[in-house]
């Protein structure tokens, strides 16, 4: 199942003077900003490729992954609703898209489809890098219990996180996730479940994983898990702060939204695909500057 041998590694490069094609794959896609990031990426590095859109139809995720490889295309992030499909889909994957359950980047190999992802690792390198904030030996409050909170466990717990709560509307969709967890991660204790009711006081970090932001909701934790040294973090962004950041703020935590996670995940697929590590600062910035 893990790609500890035959699939793993930067996939080989075309014939030079031709763009290799890759897409992002969705339903809606129009909204991606993948194509523009992967474009600056391009240039930055003078890797010769061509990044597009394509909204594969609801029941048809397989298909149109299978017509673009037969059209040449060489790989692909994966975006709502089809992160599962394309779990399903991979013919090897890496532990950290094992661990998350999902697949963001797929790799078209002359000898199979190689999925990862790559979601938490642009959370962890936002978090550690861009905004200075080492995470050993910190205790970590992760709100929501579904894909997005799944993607980023085992990164954070590779980051050396001292202690991670999951903190979940429905306590059960929590303890099953934890659970299932156990048995595939070398846990020792540092992940924990519970309900809104953080029995805790103060968090140095406090992830919105959950979907509230979409709605304008915010979740029903209590404000004693903020400190002012504590960093809350929104995994959505956009032009405004998202509530759950206006309200982190207004109890005087650091906040930060989650562009930077969007350009670090893409960067870190671009490596994936490409053997390359493009700057991402720049882009980061002139991504804020386009909201
Ligand atoms: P995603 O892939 O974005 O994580 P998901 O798997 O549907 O989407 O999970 C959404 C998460 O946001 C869940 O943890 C959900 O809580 P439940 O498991 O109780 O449904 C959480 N969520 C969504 N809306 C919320 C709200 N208004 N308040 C608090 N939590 C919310």
């Amino acid at each position: 199942m893990f790609a500890d041998q035959g699939l793993s590694g930067p996939a080989a490069q075309g014939q030079p003077g031709t763009s290799d094609r890759y897409v992002v794959i969705g339903h809606p896609v129009a909204h991606s900003r993948s194509p523009q990031i992967h474009a600056r990426f391009a240039q930055q590095t003078g890797e010769q490729i061509h990044y597009d859109r394509l909204q594969a139809p609801l029941e048809g995720f397989v298909q149109t992954v299978r017509e673009f490889i037969a059209t040449g295309g060489r790989g692909a992030n994966v975006t709502v609703p089809f992160k599962r499909e394309a779990f399903a889909l991979a013919d090897q994957l890496t532990p950290r898209a094992y661990a998350a359950g999902a697949v963001n980047t797929l790799s078209f190999l002359p000898n199979g489809i190689l999925g990862d992802n790559t979601d938490g690792v642009g959370l962890v390198r936002d978090i550690e890098v861009n905004a200075s904030f080492p995470l050993k030996g910190k205790s970590v409050l992760l709100l929501g219990a579904g894909g997005a909170a799944r993607g980023v466990i085992l990164p954070l717990l590779e980051a050396g996180v001292a202690h991670l709560v999951m903190a979940n509307r429905t306590l059960s969709r929590a303890q099953a996730l934890v659970a299932e967890l156990g048995d595939s991660l070398p846990l020792t204790g540092q992940l924990q479940a519970c309900a809104f009711d953080v029995p805790t006081d103060r968090f140095d970090l406090v992830i919105n994983a959950t979907s509230a932001s979409l709605q304008s909701d915010l979740p029903p934790v209590s404000a004693r898990v903020l400190s002012p040294s504590t960093l809350a973090y929104d995994m959505m962004y956009g032009a405004a702060p998202t509530v759950f950041l206006a309200w982190a703020s207004g109890h005087g935590a650091q906040v930060r939204d989650g562009l930077g996670m969007l350009v670090e995940q893409a960067a870190e697929a671009f490596w994936v695909w490409r053997g390359v590590r493009p700057q991402t600062a720049p882009v980061l910035d002139w991504l804020r500057s386009q909201l």
